[in-house]
C-alpha cells in the first residue's frame, strides 16, 4: 500500500468537525483529504492539497465519515420472514418472537453462526458501515451466550452482552432465577468478550428492578450499560438507563415528558432505530422533540431477524429524514458522529486530522442523496482505517 493517499476533487466532504472536536454537521466544498498511517492527516480545499504517494480523483462526488451503527444483533440462526409477512397483514409484534430465534441459534454450530455473522458484517461494510456494535442475546444459556459473544468479538471490539433479552422458555415462571443466572455465571462467561451490557426493559421482557440488577452487575464487571428502552410502549427503560449512566437508551419510541427531560439532563444518547418501526409497523419516535430538548440523537439499524432485518444505514438515514423529519444534515450526523457518541468513541464519526480514516465515497454530489435516492446503492467506495474495502467486503466466511 502506498504510504499516503490523496483523495481530491471531492464535491462535498462531510467532516462533522469544524474545530477538530465532535461538533455539529459541517462540510467542506471542493475538498480534498490525505490519509496516512490509517488516519486522516489533512483536510482542506482541493486547490491547496499537498502532494501524496497516490491520488484518487473523486470527480465531484461526496465523501462522508463511515457510518457508525451502534445497535445490531448479528449472531443468530434461522429467519422469521413469515412473522414479518404476518405483521404486514395485521399481526402485532411481541417480544416473544425472539424465542424462535433462540431455538435456532442454540441448535446451530459455531461454523454456521460465524458464516451468518460475517455475511451481515460484510453487507454492512459494503453499505458504508465502518464501525458497528454487535449483541449476544439469542443464546440465553451460559454456553450459548458465551459463544455468541466470542463470535461477535471476532468481527468488532464493540460487543454487547445481552443475556437479558427475554426469559427463555425453560425459565418461564422462574424469572428471578434467570436474572440470577444473567447476573452471575452468564456474566462471568461473557464479560471477557464484551465492552457493553444491555437489557430489554419492556413489558414481556424485564422490569425496571430486573434491568437495574443486570446493568449494575455488568457495570461492576467493567461493562458499560446501554438499554433497550420504551420500544413497545411507555415504561421505565429510559429512566433506568439515565439512572445507571448508560451510554445510550435505544428505541425511545414511547417517551413521556419526564423521559425526555431525563435524557436532556444526562450524558445518555437517544439511539433511534427507524428500521424497527418500519419492520413492525409501529409509530416512529418523535425525534424533533428530542432534538428540541437538546438530547444527542444517534441512528442505528437494530439489524436482527425479528423487528428490523436491515443492515443498511443509508436506509435508516432515508427513513429518519422522511418519517422522523430529521434534516438530511441531522440524519447523517446522527448516523456517524451520533453513533460514535453512543459508543463513546472519539476516533470515528468525523473527518479531521487524527480521526481514523473511515470514509465513504457516494456516487452522488452530496450527502442529501442518501435520502433523495432511497434504496439506490450509492456507496461507491469504502475505506476502513485507510484500507480500501473490496466490493466483497472484509469478512470472508
Ligand atoms: O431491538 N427489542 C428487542 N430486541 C430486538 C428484537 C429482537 C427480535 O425480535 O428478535 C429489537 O427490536
Ligand atoms: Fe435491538
Amino acid at each position: 500500500m502506498a504510504e499516503s493517499l490523496l483523495i481530491t476533487q471531492i464535491g462535498e466532504l462531510v467532516t462533522n468537525a469544524p474545530d477538530g472536536s465532535l461538533g455539529g454537521f459541517a462540510t467542506i466544498p471542493d475538498a480534498a483529504l490525505v490519509i496516512e498511517g490509517g488516519q486522516v492527516a489533512w483536510t482542506g480545499r482541493s486547490a491547496r492539497a499537498p502532494a501524496a504517494d497516490a491520488v484518487v480523483d473523486a470527480g465531484g462526488r461526496a465523501v462522508l465519515p463511515g457510518f457508525v451503527d451502534s445497535h445490531a444483533h448479528l449472531v443468530f440462526a434461522g429467519e422469521r420472514g413469515a412473522e414479518f409477512a404476518a405483521r404486514m397483514a395485521g399481526a402485532s409484534y411481541a417480544a416473544g418472537g425472539i424465542r424462535s430465534t433462540v431455538t435456532a441459534t442454540r441448535a446451530a454450530s459455531d461454523v454456521s453462526l460465524r458464516a451468518g455473522l460475517r455475511r451481515l458484517a460484510s453487507e454492512m461494510l459494503r453499505q458504508g458501515t465502518t464501525t458497528f456494535e454487535c449483541k449476544s442475546g439469542y443464546g440465553l444459556t451460559v454456553r450459548d451466550e458465551a459463544r455468541c459473544a466470542a463470535l461477535a468479538a471476532e468481527v468488532t471490539p464493540e460487543v454487547t452482552y445481552l443475556g437479558a433479552h427475554v426469559v427463555p422458555a425453560e425459565y418461564e415462571g422462574d424469572q428471578d432465577r434467570y436474572v440470577e443466572l444473567v447476573c452471575g455465571p452468564m456474566l462471568d462467561a461473557c464479560a471477557p468478550h464484551a465492552r457493553w451490557v444491555d437489557v430489554f426493559c419492556e413489558r414481556g421482557a424485564f422490569s425496571a428492578d430486573e434491568a437495574r440488577a443486570v446493568l449494575l452487575a455488568g457495570r461492576a464487571r467493567g461493562l458499560i450499560p446501554r438499554v433497550h428502552a420504551n420500544q413497545l410502549g411507555p415504561g421505565p427503560g429510559v429512566r433506568v438507563a439515565v439512572e445507571v449512566g448508560a451510554a445510550s437508551a435505544d428505541h425511545c419510541t414511547f417517551l413521556s415528558a419526564a423521559d425526555v427531560d431525563a435524557l436532556a439532563s444526562s450524558e445518555t444518547v437517544a439511539t433511534l432505530l427507524p428500521g424497527a418501526e418500519f419492520g413492525t409497523r409501529a409509530p416512529y419516535p418523535d425525534a424533533r422533540r428530542l432534538l428540541a430538548a437538546g438530547v444527542v440523537v444517534a441512528l442505528a439499524t437494530d439489524c436482527n431477524p425479528g423487528s428490523s432485518y436491515t443492515s443498511s444505514m443509508p436506509f435508516c438515514v432515508a427513513l429518519a429524514v422522511r418519517e422522523m423529519r430529521l434534516s438530511t444534515e441531522e440524519a447523517v450526523w446522527s448516523a456517524t458522529a451520533g453513533g460514535a457518541c453512543a459508543l463513546r468513541r472519539r476516533d470515528v464519526g468525523y473527518v479531521a486530522p487524527g480521526a481514523r480514516a473511515d470514509l465513504i465515497m457516494l456516487d452522488a454530489p452530496s450527502h442529501a442523496y442518501l435520502a433523495y435516492r432511497p434504496g439506490v446503492p450509492l456507496v461507491r467506495a469504502v475505506w476502513q482505517a485507510g484500507r480500501r474495502i473490496s466490493a466483497y467486503g472484509a469478512f470472508p466466511a
